[in-house]
């Protein structure tokens, strides 16, 4: 018998989806920063996250801001009680951001899974390099992507500003960090 391969690789996704729990994806590339580790890999037109923050509260990415926060386009999550919740934001102001939903745009994150052990958060989500959403950017793989990191204090709520916060320039295809 012959199997899809595209139609199981959709299968695991959405059972890991039902169950919250993470698989082990393997990821191109990692880089670590104040606390925060990011890893990543590009693969058929989506940008696969790992992110971890040492926080038992929220841990979030950014990309391609304008202006300190502004216009980037976030995806922040937490764990609570072995449930992750992940929201796909915008950046409204240079210090702040609000829901693609709330804006008039579209939710555009597949959660893999996500955990909290031992005082860490680790979300592990994929979204499209072009969502179409006029709230997410587009992403080019083979140029230089901004990308900001942060993490919030203890506490499961994303009203709660960073504890940490960190801004890098990342090639999301070789890898390169500056
Ligand atoms: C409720 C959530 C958030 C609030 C209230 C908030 C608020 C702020 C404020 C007031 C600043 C100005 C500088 C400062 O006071 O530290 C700032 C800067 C910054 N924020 Fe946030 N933030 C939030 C979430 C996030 C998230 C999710 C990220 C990234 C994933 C992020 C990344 C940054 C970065 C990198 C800066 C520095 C920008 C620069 O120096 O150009 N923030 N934020």
């Amino acid at each position: 018998m012959r199997v899809n391969l595209t139609s199981l690789v959709v299968s695991l996704i959405f059972l890991v989806g039902l169950t919250g729990n993470a698989i082990a994806v393997e990821y191109d590339h990692e880089t670590e920063v104040r606390g925060m580790t990011f890893s990543w890999k590009v693969a058929d037109g989506n940008l696969h996250v790992k992110l971890m923050g040492k926080t038992t509260g929220w841990v979030g990415i950014g990309f391609n801001p304008t202006e300190g926060m502004k216009d980037a386009n976030y995806v922040l999550g937490y764990v609570k009680k072995g449930k992750v919740e992940i929201t796909d934001d915008f950046g409204n102001s240079a210090i702040n951001h609000k829901s693609d939903e709330e804006l008039g745009g579209t939710n555009d994150v597949t959660v893999v899974g996500g955990e909290e052990k031992g005082r860490a958060t680790t979300l592990e989500f994929s979204i499209p390099l072009d969502s179409g959403d006029k709230y997410d950017s587009v992403l080019d793989p083979e140029g230089t992507t901004v990308v900001l990191l942060a993490f919030g204090g203890n506490r499961d709520s994303f009203r709660s500003k960073h504890r940490a916060n960190a801004i890098i320039n990342v090639n999301l295809s070789t890898g390169e960090v500056q």
